[in-house]
């Protein structure tokens, strides 16, 4: 088996993944591996925007304080004060590397999200935030010689022994090889695929989680699935996000007899927390017999919308709606996981030399619900301190050696068709949206923990090939995701159970999750008391 050496190995090019990469550069040599093209990964795909208390009407404190709000009891404090404390460094450096966010005059301009009480949320060419964050860390990355990057490289699992982790099974072209290094950043982003609609890009499968899971680290709060209301729902079109932005400037949420609805769900109305208005949404399509809901922005200057949303625009038009004439049909998806790899303030795992950061990673600073755009600021805030943290911890390793390298030989691979693994993704993101979805109860839990049984031999199958390598971790996310959600008995942020519609605890504890044999074992961990 081939094998590669490196100081430092980060699993994504996501914004926490190279943030964290730009922290170890000057430092060792860096290899940075993605799926897909270097580029492809949520970051991208990014809209609305990256929250930051920098405008005149705001402050760090609203902004803690609206981002505890959001999560619902469930935040942890200390990582919610630094993600807000430190973020407006995080983004002043930003605009100092090139990042041009938009502005009004000579004043960076600031939009209205929903659960944000302030204008608060910078953006970029108007709803391409994420793609001008991904063109400045990727221009910065390219300055240092010391940045290897590995486009198309599939990380399998990673490479433990005695609790430390020496880097991970790459495939790349069906071929397995091994990377090792002083130290692992685990940076792979969210698992909206596993559900039938999402807004997540095709890389998204939950990889990071599901690898971490089977090398025995802990993951935190995976039953928390934030769904986004407004995605656009036409014949023929993608699963393509409109931007709570939109809201934030105006649009209007109609049921397919054109009536107004929100207001009667929350005094916010269309501004509401998320989990509100998808459930609304849900409430609406069932009243009405629709498949969907409208965005209405109609009423809104024409000019301001095709300056103001330009991707959107134009993406509605390619589908034939004119979003400045027509009403947009949405429905909600799932959009982003609030659990993920329990990991300290600096991005540590429970597993020697191992760190995550971003999506991935689980700190508690979304609690049971994120605050909208917080998790852009959440990549570059814990990216950089991940980044830092592996480099004190790397200074321990004097020389690169592997006493104990472990290498993979003679693997046996499954036989499973492309088409049968294409099969069973279909049938299982079809089985979380339904009963996994936005609207949960023990027998729908029951139902999808019981069907995933029939698929069980995927953890003990090995795959060269990608989508193999995805359906097994997307299987073992299921499964995870449908305990904790079986083990909550109550409803609280996104996650809500209709035979438990109340908060019930009255402590806020977290789910932590670790692997026992091989089956998934959820405990509880109490949240810290202030
Ligand atoms: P990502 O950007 O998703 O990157 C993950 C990386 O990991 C990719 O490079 C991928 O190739 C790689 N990877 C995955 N698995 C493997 C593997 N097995 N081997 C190798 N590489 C792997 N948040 C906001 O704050 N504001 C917004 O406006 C906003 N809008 C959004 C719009 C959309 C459509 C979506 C989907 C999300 C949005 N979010 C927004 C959420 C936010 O974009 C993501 O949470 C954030 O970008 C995640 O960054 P990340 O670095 O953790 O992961
Ligand atoms: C959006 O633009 O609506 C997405 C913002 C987010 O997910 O934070």
């Amino acid at each position: 088996m081939e094998e590669v050496y490196t100081d430092f190995l980060i699993i994504g090019g996501g914004v926490a993944g190279l943030r964290g990469a730009i922290e170890l550069a000057p430092y060792g040599d860096v290899i940075v591996i993605t799926k897909d093209m270097p580029t492809e990964g949520s970051t991208e795909y990014a809209q609305g925007g990256i929250a930051v208390a920098l405008s005149d009407e705001d402050e760090v404190g609203i902004h803690f304080h609206d981002t505890i709000k959001a999560g619902d009891g469930l935040c942890n404090e200390d990582a919610v004060r630094v993600l807000v404390e430190e973020g407006p460094a995080r983004i002043i450096e930003l605009i100092e590397w090139g990042a041009e966010f938009d502005k009004e005059g000579s004043k960076l301009a600031f939009t209205l999200e929903a659960a944000h009480s302030r204008r608060r949320v910078l953006h970029a060419h108007g709803d391409s935030t994420g793609k001008e964050l991904e063109r400045v860390l990727i221009n910065k990355i390219k300055t240092f010689p010391s940045v290897k990057r590995f486009p198309f490289c599939t990380a399998i699992d990673l490479i433990v022994s005695e609790n430390r982790c020496i880097g991970a099974f790459i495939l790349r072209n069906s071929q397995v090889f091994a990377i090792y290094a002083k130290v692992t950043l685990l940076a792979t982003g969210g698992a909206g695929q596993l559900f039938s609609r999402t807004t997540n890009p095709s890389v998204a499968t939950g990889d990071g989680m599901a690898m971490a899971f089977r090398a025995k680290a802990f993951l935190q709060d995976m039953e928390f699935i934030q769904f986004h209301p407004t995605v656009l729902y036409a014949p023929s079109a993608p699963q393509f996000l409109l931007s709570e932005a939109m809201r934030g400037e105006g649009a209007i949420l109609k049921n397919i007899f054109h009536e107004r609805f929100m207001d009667k769900y929350h005094p916010d109305a269309e501004l509401a927390p998320r989990d509100i208005v998808s459930r609304a949404i849900i409430s609406e399509m069932v009243k009405t017999g629709g498949s969907h809901v409208y965005l209405d922005l109609t009423h809104l200057d024409p000019d301001f919308l095709k300056n103001r949303f330009p991707r959107i625009y134009s993406t509605c038009l390619q589908y034939d709606i004119n979003i400045t004439k027509d009403l947009i049909p949405v429905s909600p998806a799932a959009h982003y996981i609030m659990g993920g790899v329990k990991t300290d303030l600096d991005g540590k795992t429970n597993i020697e030399s191992l760190f995550a950061a971003g999506e991935v990673a689980c700190t508690g600073v979304h609690g049971a619900n994120r605050l909208a755009s917080n998790s852009l600021l959440e990549g570059l805030v814990y990216g950089y301190r991940a980044g830092k943290a592996a480099l004190e911890f790397s200074k321990d390793f004097k020389n690169l050696s592997f006493p104990m390298k472990l290498t993979k030989n003679n693997i046996k691979y499954s036989s499973l068709s492309l088409q049968k693994i294409e099969e069973i993704r279909t049938s299982l993101r079809r089985l979380m949206w339904e009963r996994v979805g936005i609207i949960r109860c023990i027998d729908s839990l029951n139902i999808a923990k019981n069907t995933l049984l029939e698929w069980q031999d995927l953890e003990n199958n090995n795959f060269n090939l990608r989508r193999g390598v995805e359906l097994k971790n997307m299987f073992t996310l299921a499964k995870i995701i449908t305990e904790a959600a079986l083990k909550r008995e109550e409803s609280i942020g996104a996650h809500y159970r209709s035979d438990y519609p109340m908060k019930t605890s009255s402590v806020t504890k977290h789910s932590l999750i670790n692997k026992k044999n091989s089956d998934v074992e959820v405990s509880w961990i109490q949240e810290k008391q202030k």
